[in-house]
């Protein structure tokens, strides 16, 4: 079968890696792509989020399966255009991803759901936001409804920070509601379920690391890394966290007229003292799609075939298809720019990747990359490369993806030390 994914990332990159091993695909295209996906997928020149233009491509190609990597292809409405047209496509509905793309509206979900999540109150001026924070003091988590690429979100630990937060949300971010948050300690796991609009299959939990910096120091960004699976919870944790924290979702979106299929990510704080699992855990947020970097952390020990899998979301499928994991843990690491998140520098050249895809049990996958004008590879925005390690355990793998990164060349380049260790 011909497959399609849209993106441009190392998640999409992932995705398309691992639907051209499957014996079942013929060929795989990517729209827009990058020169690393370039290696195993066809590029169309899409943007993501030119719906109408994807929709006749497809068509025109014949492609039997349509895969959505990054939430503003689905807020611009191409799973609906797709399904519509009668497409078969892994992704959620323009109105089902607002469980991603509206805070607000995850928390009404949650609520009818009953899901265990963070005590919440919506503000939609800054004086009333600014009076319940005085009311209320630090910590507290303030956080812009809608999408805001990871920077709505104002962790207040101390609060001689509210005003530059205030100053963000009703500043450069517009924010016309604002969701207030209990704050809460623990450690963060990335859960992926996999969902037809009524049932949800678990995919092998992951972590990713959200600071910049070595020690969770320094601004949030969108993953510097990734560990799977992730050892902070354990597998009677994550039929709890199935149970009480994906299952109901699918209920309460299919009662209301928007089933929810493709996947379902739901970001979690852990507690850290066992004794307080797992009837401590709780939802921070959820998005609509894999998580990246966890899908490179997570596909890259996919044993199964992953046609099965997304024939299955897009309704293609009826036999639940049976997951196969690999025993190798992986982790994976991002190379980012030279100024990312703050202000990423372009242009660029990355050299040595020949030298990394050498290293045993390594695989490099492309999101910011691009060509010059003499074909040379550079960056061209913040993430730039992520370099999955396999291993028999945490060290090996570790050793594995950052033996690969050493080998990689970019000039002021930001990378963690302390993924997975
Ligand atoms: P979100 O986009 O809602 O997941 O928030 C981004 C990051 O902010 C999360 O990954 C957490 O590190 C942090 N965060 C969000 N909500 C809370 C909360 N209620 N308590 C503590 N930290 C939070
Ligand atoms: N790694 C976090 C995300 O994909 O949103």
């Amino acid at each position: 079968m011909k497959v399609l994914v849209i993106g441009s990332g190392a998640r999409e990159h992932a995705i398309c890696w691992s639907l051209a091993a499957s014996p079942r695909v013929s060929k795989v295209y990517c729209a827009p792509g990058n020169p690393g996906i370039a290696a195993v997928a066809e590029l169309i020149a899409h943007p993501v989020t030119a719906v109408a233009e994807l929709l006749d491509t497809a068509g025109r190609l014949g492609i039997d399966l349509t895969v959505v990597g990054p939430e503003a292809a689905l807020e611009a409405g191409v799973v609906d255009a797709f399904t519509a047209a009668g497409r078969a496509i892994v992704g959620p509905t323009k109105a089902a991803a607002m469980l991603e793309t509206s805070k607000a509206f995850a928390k009404e979900i949650m609520i009818a759901a009953n899901v265990p999540t963070a005590k919440h109150h919506v503000f939609h001026s800054r004086p009333e936001l600014e009076r319940h924070c005085a009311e209320h003091g630090a910590p507290l988590v303030l956080k812009a409804d809608g999408l805001a690429s990871g920077k709505g979100v104002f962790v207040i630990e101390d609060a001689s920070q509210f005003p530059a937060a205030l100053d963000s949300l009703f500043g450069p971010l517009k924010a016309e509601r604002v969701v207030v948050e209990e704050f809460l300690t623990g450690v963060e796991v990335s859960c992926i379920f996999a969902a037809n609009g009524s049932e949800v299959i678990p995919l092998a939990p992951a972590h990713d690391y959200k600071r910049l910096g070595d020690a969770d120091q320094g601004p949030n960004t969108g993953g510097m890394g990734s560990v799977c699976p992730s050892p902070r919870i354990t597998e009677q944790e994550l039929a709890w966290i199935q149970e009480h924290c994906a299952a109901p979702i699918l209920t309460v979106m299919r009662e209301r007229g928007t089933p929810f299929s493709g996947f379902l990510y739901a970001g979690l704080m852990v507690p850290t003292d066992p004794a307080k699992r797992p009837d401590g855990i709780r939802v921070l947020e959820y998005n609509t799609r894999l998580g990246d970097p966890e899908c490179q952390a997570i596909l890259s020990r996919l044993a199964s075939d992953p046609v099965d899998l997304m024939e299955w979301i897009a309704g293609k499928r009826a036999e639940r298809p049976k997951l196969a994991w690999r025993s190798e843990v992986s982790t994976c690491v991002v190379v980012a720019s030279d100024g990312y998140p703050e202000a990423p520098v372009k242009g660029d050249q990355i050299t040595g990747l020949d030298l990394a895809a050498l290293v045993p049990g390594t695989v490099v996958f492309h999101a910011a990359t691009s060509r010059d004008s003499r074909g040379n590879l550079v960056s061209v925005g913040g993430r730039t490369l992520t370099v999955v390690g396999l291993g028999a355990d945490y060290s090996t793998a570790r050793s594995a993806a950052y033996k690969a990164v050493d080998l990689i060349q970019l000039r002021g380049r930001r990378v963690r030390r302390d993924i997975g260790a």
